[in-house]
């Protein structure tokens, strides 16, 4: 076992995406463990978009302070323990943080779990299509309420999250349009996952490619981007039409989130609802079980994005910002 653990800690709030010296490594000794505590290695970073938010302000969690390690889900094995929860070889997932080895406490607030070796599901997976982006994809679906024969729009469709809440929606008989950075993403969308058609933001006639492919008007919005791709979309909702207010990406690095054309809202009677995966906490089994079926059953198809080494998450982060991502983005440790 390795007797120095490697950390990425805060230095510096960042102002757009990441830039040298916001995050800085370290390295200190792996840390003596006290009666109940376990070590686990870390093996995969999930890298989320919430974590530039938690880097620079108070959210739904609060913002990670000056000299912390970055906070990160990660998927971990137990290499040591002097707990009766967690053996050594165990399978873990919780909040490691950017870094090497992580100090697992039963009960404590970073939510470590165990999880199942399952033949046909790679260690990955935990952290992508059965992890918090499938959770929320699942939980967002289930806000939608969707109809057969709907219209569903996701945006950011063909990342971790957008690309398992679209193909929800063609498990629920919806019509189902993606938009998404690049033609390859909207090609992967159409021809492998079953999106009825797919639009690329970076076109300069995305708008009318949008509304033909729209052509009964919009029921739901998954929407993951906010800015001008949810003022778009919302312009072509139908009455009564749902908005699932999942995430609004485009505004993370500018600092100014709250950017929806609100009013569209009121005049067509528009339910929206903003979540945190975090609310369904107590349901993750019931979600995770058939997410897991509909993906053993070729359902429910999924791409990972992985990045070798730890120093390289700063620049991960930023993929995220920039598309270098399809699917599920992660660092292999
Ligand atoms: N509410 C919750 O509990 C919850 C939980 C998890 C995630 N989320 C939200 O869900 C969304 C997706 O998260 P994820 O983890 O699945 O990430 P992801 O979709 O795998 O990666 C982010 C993608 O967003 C797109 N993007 C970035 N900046 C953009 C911009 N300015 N305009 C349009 N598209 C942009 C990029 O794809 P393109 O190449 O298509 O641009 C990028 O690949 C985020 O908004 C996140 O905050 C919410």
């Amino acid at each position: 076992m390795a007797t120095m653990n490697r950390q990425l800690v805060l230095r510096q709030r960042p102002k757009d995406l990441l830039a040298p010296g916001d995050l800085e490594v370290v390295e200190t000794p792996v840390p003596e463990l006290k009666d109940s505590q376990a070590l686990a290695r870390v093996k995969y970073l999930s890298i989320d978009p919430t974590m530039r938010v938690w880097m620079a302000v108070d959210s739904y969690l609060p913002a990670v302070g000056f000299g912390e390690v970055m906070r990160a889900i990660g998927f971990a094995e137990i290499e040591e323990s002097k707990s009766t929860d967690f053996k050594k070889g165990d399978k873990v997932v919780g909040l490691t943080g950017l870094q090497d080895y992580a100090v697992v406490t039963p009960g404590d607030k970073r939510g470590f779990h165990k999880v199942p070796n399952i033949p046909f599901l790679s260690d990955t997976a935990f952290l992508g299509v059965l992890g918090g982006t499938g959770m929320t994809a699942f939980f967002g679906m289930e806000i939608a309420a969707p109809k057969k024969g709907e219209t569903l729009v996701v945006s950011a469709a063909a990342g971790a999250t957008g690309s398992v809440a679209g193909q929800i929606g063609k498990i629920q008989g919806c019509r189902v349009v993606g938009i998404a950075g690049s033609d390859d993403k909207c090609k992967w969308l159409t021809e492998e996952l079953g999106f009825d058609a797919a639009v690329n933001y970076k076109h300069a006639d995305w708008k009318q490619k949008l509304a033909t492919a729209t052509p009964q008007g919009i029921d739901i919005d998954y929407e993951n981007v906010g800015g001008e791709i949810m003022h778009e979309v919302l312009s072509r909702m139908n009455l009564f039409g749902r908005v699932v207010l999942c995430g609004l990406i485009s505004g993370y690095t500018k600092g100014d989130p709250g950017m929806a054309s609100l009013s569209t809202v009121l005049v067509k009677r528009l339910r929206v609802q903003g979540f945190i995966v975090l609310d369904f906490a107590s349901r993750f089994m019931e979600a995770a079980t058939r997410l897991g079926q509909w993906k053993m059953f070729g359902k429910i198809k999924d791409r990972e994005t992985i990045v070798e080494g730890l120093e390289k998450a700063p620049e991960a982060i930023n993929m995220l910002f920039t598309g270098g991502n399809t699917g599920k983005l992660m660092v292999k440790v």
